[in-house]
């Protein structure tokens, strides 16, 4: 038995990376799984075969989560093929997360925006319009990041849109009130994103801290972090075991914010 044994779980940007890891850790614990990701190849379809694995559905969503328009349309489609919604995690980001002040024009300013802030606040209203209909409540789960904590050089845009999400969970708890619906972040550290080696593995190569001597300085656990670290904390959330936990944000980074030095 698992911890979330015919739940309906949609993970977005979940075709690889911290995504690909919750996924599978989900469907590991019994969920239904949608995979949404704005790319849709052989990596994609090979992230959702590892999760069916384990004998649950495990469909693929492409759509651009950026948009209210795409967030709908992804929705439709997980509900379609799953029936409804319990789970969504919203966790898609573009590569270029990185930008200096005034190389950070409107476009740029609007990308960051428009998939980190609006993305995620559209997808967790049209998933919590299910669920309410449903009546069985569910989880809202947001990856927010330890630039939301403090501020390192060029991480500007970035850290304003995630320190955003971190309120945003917040209005979503009180919004959200009586509805059996939990509403939280996660802010992982620095997480390998790379695909594993092995095909049902959930996590790539670690960081190796030693080649890494800053990270090894900033970081207490002394390791660099894992999809599985943040998938853990995002089954917590999303079971029986963390349905008291509403409104919160949860670091997930080796004690890297303890230092206060990212
Ligand atoms: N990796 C880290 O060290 C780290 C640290 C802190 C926070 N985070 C957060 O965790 C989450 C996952 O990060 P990651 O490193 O695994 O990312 P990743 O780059 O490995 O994966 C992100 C996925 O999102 C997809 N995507 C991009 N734009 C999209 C869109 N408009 N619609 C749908 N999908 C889209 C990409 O194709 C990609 O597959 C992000 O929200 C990120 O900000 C990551």
């Amino acid at each position: 038995m698992g911890l979330l044994d015919g739940k309906r779980a949609l993970i977005t940007g979940a075709r690889k990376g911290i995504g690909r890891g919750i996924a599978l850790t989900l469907a590991r614990e019994g969920a239904h799984v949608g995979i949404n990701d704005i790319l849709d190849d052989e990596v994609t379809k090979a992230s959702a075969a590892v999760c069916a694995k384990h004998g649950v559905k495990a469909t693929t969503h492409k759509g651009d989560v950026s948009t209210v328009a795409g967030v709908n349309a992804v929705i439709d489609s997980f509900e379609k093929a799953h029936g409804g919604i319990d789970i969504i995690v919203n966790n898609a980001i573009f590569p270029d997360q990185s930008r200096s002040l005034f190389e950070t024009d409107e476009a740029y300013w609007d990308r960051m925006m428009n998939l980190s802030l609006k993305g995620y606040f559209f997808a967790s209203q049209r998933a919590a319009k299910s669920m309410i209909t449903q009546g069985t409540g569910g989880s809202i789960v947001c990856l927010s990041s330890v630039h939301s904590y403090v501020a390192m050089k060029d991480w500007t845009a970035y850290g304003i849109a995630k320190m955003g999400l971190r309120r945003m969970v917040k209005g979503l708890a009180v919004d959200l009130a009586g509805t059996g619906i939990n509403a939280n972040c996660i802010a992982p550290g620095a997480i390998v994103n790379t695909l594993p080696a092995k095909d049902d593995a959930i996590d790539g190569e670690p960081y190796n801290l030693d080649e890494r001597p800053q990270m090894k300085a900033r970081v207490p656990s002394q390791r660099g972090g894992l999809p599985s670290d943040i998938a853990n904390a995002v089954l917590y959330l999303t079971s029986p075991l963390g349905s008291y936990v509403n409104g919160e944000t949860i670091l997930v980074d080796g004690g890297m914010i303890a230092t206060s030095t990212l």
